[in-house]
């Protein structure tokens, strides 16, 4: 089956690498808007607009399910977007509800864009699911930048993510949810900051077991398998994947490079 993926930008791939170990026989195309990122600090009309142009694309080029890979144009533009075009359009949220049901009285701290935290969808969620009031919302617009500029680990990214969180205590924590695809590349970041007892919880599992449901499709047995790319033609043909940058096919060596070292850093982060 084919399956489109998008995002405003590298976020997404976290999702299709998580894809890779659970749905390895899938063919992917992956669309990332280079040329808007972030969508974080764009205009609902704007986020929607791009939404339903990278999902035409996407359906031209034959996909038969697509994952909006990308909780700020979920957040924006899933409903028109369902309401549209037929085939299953799978959106991501950060992930309260485990949050809320895995964890048992300290407070927990989702970190998202400001579009993303401003927007009904979370609020109604949150009105569902955080009976007794124990989440936070966080905006971290800055950590999309970093991500893009492949900047996870440096001093500038630390003090960034510590003056975010200094208003709060964050011994009264137990969970921060990545409410954002872009933040799963900084894990050893919050890990450094927080330590081991906090919990570090992301939609992208979930996201990639929902789409095996909906498509009736199996889940591989061996998710735990290590997916990592020794060279980008390995990338291209074990994954089975087209990458597109806003309509443009990825073609050039140094960016799928970047990719490929993408990839490598999503495996070394994902049980973090
Ligand atoms: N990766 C996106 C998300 O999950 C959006 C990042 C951005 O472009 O601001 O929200």
């Amino acid at each position: 089956m084919k399956i489109g993926i998008f995002d405003s930008g590298i976020g997404g791939l976290s999702v299709l690498h998580e894809a890779y170990h659970y749905l390895p026989e899938q063919n992917y195309i992956f669309y990332a808007d280079t040329e808007h990122v972030p969508y974080g600090l764009k205009t609902p009309e704007q986020i929607l607009s791009y939404s339903i142009g990278i999902t035409e694309f996407l359906l031209e080029k034959g996909v038969e399910a697509i994952v909006v890979a990308c909780n700020t144009a979920t957040s924006v533009a899933i409903k028109e977007l369902r309401k549209r075009y037929s085939i299953p359009i799978l959106g991501m949220e950060p992930a309260v509800k485990p949050a809320v049901e895995g964890t048992e009285k300290k407070r927990i701290m989702v970190i998202a864009t400001p579009v993303t935290i401003r927007e009904d969808k979370l609020k109604d969620l949150l009105h569902r699911v955080d009976e007794n009031h124990r989440v936070d919302l966080l905006p971290m617009p800055r950590l999309v930048e970093f991500a893009e500029r492949t900047e996870f680990d440096s001093d500038d990214v630390i003090d960034y993510i510590k003056k975010q969180f200094e208003p709060y205590n964050m011994e009264e924590y137990c969970a921060l949810v990545l409410g954002c695809t872009h933040f799963n590349y900084f894990k050893p970041a919050y890990r450094q900051i927080f330590g081991d007892d906090t919990l570090l919880i992301d939609g992208n599992h979930g996201t990639v077991k929902h789409l095996a449901e909906v498509l009736g499709i199996e889940l591989s047995n061996t998710p735990d398998n290590v997916v990592t790319f020794d060279d980008t033609h390995k990338m291209l043909e074990l994954a089975k994947t087209e990458y597109y940058y806003s309509g443009k096919p990825i073609a050039d060596a140094s960016e799928l490079e970047r990719l490929r070292i993408l990839h490598n850093r999503l495996e070394f982060v994902r049980k973090k």
